[in-house]
Order: structure tokens, then sequence, then C-alpha cells
């Protein structure tokens, strides 16, 4: 089944918790946390201690997205990260292999995430080292941006390479996920849809989910 992570980036910051079971009682499957450091990206966002403040609130999975220049470091210098999944951007890593230990070491699943201006062909020899790619379908920084076009091209030569190299890959989107286009990148390959802005923004977001799932399982893979 197609997963929904709900990323935080677009929910109220004044009441955060809420926002988490609010999301959790509209049925999303685990929820996205973008680090920022206004070096990678121009803005800054959530921190550790939002994983910690967050805990009690759910028992859904944390998905830590590390969109910042020094990821060694940072994963270094905290000593729990109380993450399922941690992401690293793949145009961050001088040597990915000592990333994904560093990630391991945190007791976390190894995500690694591709810019737009990234290409698949770069990470194949990576893609068994791993358990989730993540495809960005923005220029990572900010919510509420459109997916921009080859995303979905993107995601489907992501599929093929993973059914060849290692068929449990979790294959992610995030930017530009909405209720429109859901079904299509289901279809083309993506296992989880990260969304902010169309879950925190939506008039009612258990409606978008239901409506997400609908349009998914009307349009299997194959
Ligand atoms: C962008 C972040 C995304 C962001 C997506 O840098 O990685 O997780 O929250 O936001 P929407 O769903 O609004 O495009
Ligand atoms: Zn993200």
């Amino acid at each position: 089944m197609l997963q929904i992570s709900a990323s935080l980036l677009a929910a109220d910051y004044a009441r955060l918790g809420e926002e988490v079971r609010r999301a959790e009682s509209a049925g999303v499957d685990s929820f996205h946390f973008d680090m920022m450091d206004g070096h990678y990206v121009p803005n800054l966002a959530l921190t550790p201690d939002h994983l910690t403040a967050l805990r009690p609130y759910t028992s859904l999975p944390f998905h830590v997205h590390l969109e910042l220049s020094n990821p060694d470091e940072v994963l270094s210098g905290f000593r729990s990260f109380r993450a399922d999944v941690i992401i690293v951007q793949w145009d961050t890593l001088a040597h990915p292999v000592d990333s994904f230990d560093i990630i391991r070491s945190h007791d976390a699943r190894v995500g690694l995430g591709l810019s737009p201006d990234n290409q698949i062909e770069e990470i194949v020899r990576f893609v068994q080292d791993i358990d989730l790619l993540l495809i960005l379908g923005v220029y990572p920084g900010f919510g509420g941006q459109s997916m921009l076009p080859g995303t979905v091209e993107k995601i489907q030569a992501a599929r093929g390479i993973a059914e060849d190299l290692n068929p449990s890959l979790t294959i992610a989107v995030d930017g530009g996920v909405k209720t429109e286009n859901a079904a299509l990148l289901g279809k083309a390959g993506a296992d989880c849809l990260i969304m902010g802005t169309a879950l925190f923004q939506a008039h009612d977001m258990k409606q978008t989910v239901k409506e997400i799932r609908e349009s998914a399982a009307a349009s299997p893979r194959r």
C-alpha cells in the first residue's frame, strides 16, 4: 500500500503536538522532519529536539530529512536522533558508505535523497546499501512549490533499478505531492508520498488522505 508521510514543515508550529495527533487520526503512516541549515538550503527548519518533544505524541515512525551541508558532523554530534529513518542528501556526501554507517549507528534505516539536478545513474552503485531513496520533486528549502517536470520519469527509472538491485527499497517522493498527482506517482513506482502543504493546509485532512488512498487503489502499479 502507498504510504503517506506527513511533512511537518507545513504544520502549525505553534501547536506541533496537536498537528501530529491530527495527522495521525487522519490516517498518515509516518512523519517527515526537515532539518535545514540555511547553507545547503536557504531556510532553517526543525531540529533533533523536535523529535524528542514530539515522540510522546504518536507511535508512528519518524523520518528525518537532513537538508544540510554537514550530515556526518550533525549525526555524530547528537547522541540520539530518535528517528526510524534518516535521509541524507546525495550531494552532501563525501564518503557515502561512511555516512550510511553513521546513520545505522543511530539504529535508523538509511535514506538517500536526490535533488532535482542529480540523476539516478549517479547513485546506482549505492542502491544496495540503502533502505529508502527519496526523490525531490522540487528544489529543497521550502514547502508549497509545484513539482518539477521529469520527476515521474525519475521515479520510473528508480523503480526499474530497484527491481534489479534492491527489490525491498522504498522509493519516496518529496515536494509538490498533492491529491491530483498522487495516483500517477504511485503508478510510476513511488511507495511513499511525502506531503506537507497538501495535507496540513487541506480543508479536511482526513478526506484528503482518503481520496489519495482511493485514487491510488484505482490506479495500481500493474
Ligand atoms: C522541501 C522538503 C519537503 C517539504 C515538502 O525541502 O524536503 O519535505 O515539506 O513540502 P510540500 O509538500 O509543501 O511540497
Ligand atoms: Zn523533506
